[in-house]
């Protein structure tokens, strides 16, 4: 079996994981905040240093800013719903995962006016039609890191510091580039960041995040409201960060999975992790250009892009290509549009989708030397 969709989840999970979850449900996965016992107070003390290691990864002041929410999808949604009114207008690009395009359609129906910033063909952004459409008047800028299709690495450091000359807020979402991209919020004013657990950081599904500074948070109507804990004498949310926007009982394995994964992540070095990967991707793009009849949609210079390739097939149909990779090579990728029906249409692939390769950094060059002659095999006798 070869696994190439890591931008789904990665697999495998980082060394430490699975003993982690194992050790904290033998050890009692107690609640946090709610019961005065020392096995509680050792909970909380692996969610108050989780909290830390994720605000040192993303260059945030403290672990305070940090929510835990069950991934990404929801920090998004939190952070969206929580904090535009009717009238409010966001700049997105057209690589947002539908994580963004969802809430925000549903906020469109409420009044909200939403904005798209242009990518070129090959995903990048155009960075000068980002900034003719933040003006004064925006209230939020929603960008991808880096896109879950095509890999493309979105400017955000430019985009800040647009954002922070015209009083718009920036809104990360960094679903495809925490633990392989260095990200600094202050560096890059990152106001709210949305991050996910399974993906690159190596720990399990059912974990993710927001950072925000408590100031914005202020700002925020909670999504979800209920138990914190604290202040329970009072029917409204607390006013603090993490417990404003963090109702409920929190999903303490999936915790102590990130935990460990942070640990690993941090042996090993964000920049070791990037520079395996985008080795591993140099291998692939040197594979898949030497086979014939297949493109890859995308930046081609490789600097501009995460280890993530779109593979077309122009005189294929593509979702036939990724079914016989499974069933005939047992070679994992994803076909289709990738949640992201705006990429697909910058970059030409809209509708008939992708065959999308996303390398994870425990993958190796046999396995892509296994999946090119593959390719060649399905594409000679098509
Ligand atoms: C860029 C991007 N944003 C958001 C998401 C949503 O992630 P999840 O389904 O884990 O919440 C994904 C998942 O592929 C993604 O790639």
């Amino acid at each position: 079996m070869i696994y190439f969709d890591n931008g789904s989840t990665s697999h495998p999970k980082a060394p430490g994981v699975a003993d982690a979850v194992r050790d904290i449900i033998e050890r009692g996965c107690f609640n946090i905040n709610r019961g005065g016992y020392a096995g509680a107070y050792e909970v909380a003390d692996l969610v108050f240093s989780t909290r830390e290691k994720i605000a040192k990864l993303f260059d945030c002041p403290t672990g305070r800013q940090v929510v835990f929410t069950g991934g990404v999808t929801l920090a998004l949604n939190i952070a969206l719903k929580g904090l535009l009114r009717p009238g409010d207008r966001v700049v997105i690009t057209q690589m947002e995962h539908n994580a963004v395009l969802r809430p925000l359609a549903q906020l469109r129906a409420q009044g909200v006016v939403v904005d798209t910033a242009r990518c070129f063909t090959d995903g990048r952004l155009d960075l000068s039609d980002m900034e003719a459409k933040i003006t004064e008047r925006t209230r939020l800028v929603v960008m991808t890191h880096a896109s879950n299709v095509c890999g493309a690495i979105l400017p955000v450091r430019e985009v800040g510091a647009i954002c922070r000359a015209r009083g718009a807020r920036l809104l990360v979402d960094c679903a495809q580039t925490a633990g392989v991209l260095p990200i600094s919020m202050r560096r890059d004013n990152i106001d709210i960041l949305a991050f996910s657990g399974h993906k690159s950081l190596l720990a399990t599904q059912g974990i993710g995040g927001l950072v925000l500074s408590q100031e914005l948070a202020g700002e925020m109507v909670p999504l979800v409201a209920g138990g914190t804990g604290s202040y329970s004498e009072t029917a409204d949310m607390p006013a603090e960060l993490p417990d404003r926007l963090e109702a409920g009982t929190l999903n303490i394995p999936g915790i102590a999975a990130l935990s460990a994964a942070l640990d690993y992540i941090e042996e090993t070095g964000v920049e070791n992790v990037y520079a395996r990967e985008t080795a591993l991707l140099k291998h692939l793009t040197d594979s898949v250009n030497a086979v014939s009849g297949v493109r890859i949609a995308g930046p081609s210079n490789l600097a501009d892009k995460i280890a993530v390739a779109a593979l077309d097939f122009p005189d294929m149909d593509n979702a036939v290509v990724a079914a016989r990779l499974d069933e005939e090579y047992g070679i994992m990728t994803r076909c289709g549009l990738h949640c992201a029906p705006d990429a697909h249409k910058a970059l030409g692939t809209f509708p008939r989708g992708a065959v999308r390769c996303s390398l994870g950094y425990f993958n190796t060059e046999t396995e892509i030397d296994l999946f090119a002659d593959a390719l060649k095999q399905i594409v000679k006798g098509r």
